[in-house]
């Protein structure tokens, strides 16, 4: 399956509606330089997408802040306070639809989902990974690129399904592994294409979606 494909597979989900932007709700864990680039590229001319929520399971996140300071509605919902997974996912599903989530985009968030939750977004979670996958699935993606002396390294966009890092890719960016490449240096430069690779993704699938329904 082509990453076009799966593009379709996802707007085939969004249900047709009256509007100008999708609305994407935005889940991430820790620094949130993926939220930025997508809220930056959000309020360009040429985005077909609004950030209606953003959801952090990790208290200090600096996602907060920065959703915050552009007032998007965001929600702390720490996994800690729950006393099972269930609880934690039905309140970050309460969060996302109250802000009439069409598109959840996984930036850096790192607790894995059960099939509940999946369940309530059918073809409608997208993450981001910063591997090349199949290569690297799981937490220290960039480590093992490393360890594995691997000649390139880079990231991926895939849709979400019940496993590890395992759904079907939609879209990668590489970046050769340099022979002094150190853990900052090679995650830096990850991340540069993250920052491109992501929000690209995101407007793709929210302009095919906008234009289906004006059509
Ligand atoms: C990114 O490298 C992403 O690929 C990984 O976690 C990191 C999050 O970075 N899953 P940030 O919080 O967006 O800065």
């Amino acid at each position: 399956m082509s990453g076009n494909d799966v593009i379709k597979i996802i707007v085939d989900h969004i249900k047709p509606k009256n509007r100008k932007k999708v609305a994407i709700g935005v889940m991430a864990s820790g620094n949130g330089s993926n939220l930025q680039a997508l809220i930056d590229n959000s309020v360009r001319p040429e985005s077909h997408f609004a950030i209606t929520s953003v959801v952090v399971n990790t208290p200090g996140s600096r996602a907060l802040e920065r959703a915050d300071r552009v007032g998007i509605p965001n929600y702390l919902v720490d996994h800690n306070t729950f006393t099972n997974k269930r609880g934690f996912e039905e309140r970050i599903y309460g969060c996302l639809v109250e802000n009439s989530v069409e598109l959840v985009v996984l930036a850096g968030f790192l607790r894995v989902l059960t099939p509940y939750f999946l369940g309530q977004f059918v073809n409608q979670i997208i993450n981001l990974h910063p591997s090349l996958l199949p290569r690297h699935k799981g937490l220290n993606a960039i480590e093992k690129a490393l360890l594995a002396r691997d000649n390139e390294a880079g990231c991926t966009v895939h849709l979400v399904d019940a496993g590890l890092d395992t759904g079907p890719m939609i879209a990668q960016s590489i970046c050769p592994i340099l022979k002094d490449d150190d853990l900052p240096a090679l995650r830096y430069r990850i991340q540069q294409l993250e920052h491109q690779l992501l929000p690209s993704v995101v407007n793709t699938i929210a302009k095919m979606v906008i234009t289906r329904d004006c059509a």
